[in-house]
């Protein structure tokens, strides 16, 4: 059994404070800790983190890659966890799918989080497949009066399983619906609303969406709920000249790192990840990337100033 003390064991990767700016507040209305700046736990990078177990603040692990396992991943996490804080992100809750919600995946979705003791766990607003078929992909929701009372009512009942609030990714997408009557953020604050749901807010997926569909990245910030923002993620993206891909390869992009100061600031602080999920570097290079997030909150609070 993992002792929670032992997390606090390692000195944090990012300052604390820089410029003026206190990089651990928090805004969110559940008080849930700012852990920092924390990076993907991947493969490539099992040997160097228990090498030497580095500064870094937190890892954030793909939900479903420990779900259904007993073998090395689960080992690997078990140590991780005794060393970081460590978040839950999944890709196949389907929220937004009419098949039944998968229970047994939420069982064990909830087994993993008390085992790493998570302190908050997210999913994506999507749906990646209907009647029983897989797409592997996190497809956009029509954003319609009818989409929001599906989304509502699936949101509470898992909710009330995982006995958690659920925070939701914004996708990145690439279509949307032509009768939807909604933009995304407003969708988002009032599914927030209606079920008390929070928000991992994706800035990457913002700007790549912002690309894709032709509208205004000030305006998505303009609505949405701050104080339920408890995490950013951030990630490098193909941009095809026409149209932006998701492919969270290589760095962020200006002006990705830009909306996040932003963002951050309007969240009054949450934690930033970042993303890099092909063609991965080595640990070291993964996390000074990361960390050029600290820069950018300290650009945008002496823009702002
Ligand atoms: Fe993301």
């Amino acid at each position: 059994m993992v002792k929670i003390t032992e997390i606090t064991s390692r000195s944090a990767g990012s300052p604390v404070t820089t410029s003026g700016v206190d990089l651990r507040t928090a805004g969110n209305r559940w008080h849930l800790p700012n852990l920092g700046i924390g990076l993907g736990l991947r493969t490539p990078h099992y040997l160097a983190i228990q090498a030497d177990w580095p500064a870094i603040d937190w890892f954030e692990v793909i939900s479903e890659n420990y779900m259904d396992t007993a073998g090395r991943p689960l080992a690997v996490l078990d140590r991780v966890a005794a060393h970081y804080p460590v978040v839950l992100h999944g890709v196949s809750m389907s929220i937004g799918s009419t098949d039944p919600l998968n229970r047994d995946y939420l069982s064990q979705l909830k087994t993993l989080a008390t085992r790493v003791r998570a302190p908050w766990l997210s999913d994506h607003l999507c749906w990646t497949g209907v009647a029983g078929t897989n797409a592997h992909d996190l497809l956009p929701m029509p954003l319609t009066e009818e989409s929001m009372e599906h989304c509502t009512t699936r949101v509470k009942q898992v909710q009330d399983i995982l006995e958690r609030t659920l925070f939701l990714e914004n996708p990145s997408t690439y279509a949307a619906f032509t009768d939807q009557t909604m933009t995304e953020w407003e969708f988002l604050g009032r599914l927030c609303e209606a079920t008390g749901c929070g928000l991992m807010l994706d800035v990457n997926n913002i700007y790549v969406s912002s690309r894709n569909h032709g509208f205004d990245p000030q305006d998505y910030l303009d609505g949405v709920p701050w104080d339920r923002v408890v995490q950013f993620h951030v990630a490098g993206h193909d941009d095809l000249g026409t149209h932006c891909i998701d492919t969270h390869i290589g760095p962020v992009v200006d002006p990705v790192w830009a909306l996040l100061g932003e963002a951050w600031h309007r969240a009054g602080g949450a934690s930033v990840l970042l993303e890099w999920d092909a063609e991965i570097p080595d640990l070291a290079t993964t996390h000074r990337e990361a960390l050029k997030a600290v820069e950018a909150i300290t650009a945008a609070r002496s823009e702002a100033s």
